[in-house]
C-alpha cells in the first residue's frame, strides 16, 4: 500500500499496518545477500542451466524491469523448471532470482531476499535505488 493512503485510515490502523510493511524497495537497494545468489548459482547450474542460460539480457529487463519481483516468483514458482513445474521450493525460487538479479547487474546486500510472495511484492525489479527511508515520509 502506497504511504499516503496510510493518512486515510485512523491513526492507530496506519500505525500498526506500518508497523507489519517494510516501505517498498528495489532491486538497486541490495535485496539479497552473496551467500543467497551463490546458492542460486548452483541451482542454476543443476536444473535451469540444461534449458537456458541465466536470463540477463535486454529482452529479460525489457520484460520485468518496473514489474515486482513477486510476480517473477510466482512465474518461476508455477512455471518452472519447464520440464517438472511445481517441483520448486520458495527458498530456491528466491535463490534462484537473487542469482538471476547479480546476473543483471543488480548489487548483493546484507538481507536476503524472502522467499515470500507477499514480500516479494514490495520489490520492484529496477535499476534506481528507492528512496532513503530517513528522507521519506514518517508516520
Ligand atoms: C526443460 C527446459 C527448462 C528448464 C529445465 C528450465 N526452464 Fe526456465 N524457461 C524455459 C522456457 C522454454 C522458457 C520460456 C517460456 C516462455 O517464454 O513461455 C523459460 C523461461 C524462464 C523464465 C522467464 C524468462 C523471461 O525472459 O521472462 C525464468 C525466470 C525461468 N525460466 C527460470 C527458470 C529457473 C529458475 C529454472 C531452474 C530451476 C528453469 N527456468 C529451468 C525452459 C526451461
Amino acid at each position: 500500500m502506497p504511504l499516503r493512503l496510510l493518512a486515510l485510515l485512523p491513526l492507530g490502523v496506519a500505525t500498526a499496518i506500518a508497523a507489519t510493511q517494510q516501505a517498498p524497495r528495489t532491486t538497486a537497494d541490495g535485496v539479497y545477500t552473496p551467500q543467497q545468489a551463490d546458492a542460486g548459482k548452483d541451482l542454476w547450474v543443476m536444473r535451469c542451466q540444461s534449458c537456458h542460460q541465466p536470463h540477463n539480457g535486454p529482452n529479460f529487463k525489457a520484460k520485468w524491469m518496473g514489474r515486482d519481483l513477486g510476480q517473477l516468483f510466482e512465474y518461476t514458482m508455477n512455471e518452472m523448471p519447464k520440464s517438472d513445474p511445481g517441483s520448486l521450493s520458495e527458498d530456491e525460487v528466491a535463490s534462484a532470482i537473487a542469482f538471476l538479479m547479480r546476473a543483471n547487474g543488480m548489487p548483493a546486500g546484507a538481507t536476503a531476499l524472502p522467499a515470500d510472495q507477499a514480500a516479494l511484492a514490495r520489490i520492484r525489479f529496477d535499476s534506481v535505488r528507492s528512496a532513503p527511508t530517513s528522507t521519506g515520509p514518517r508516520r
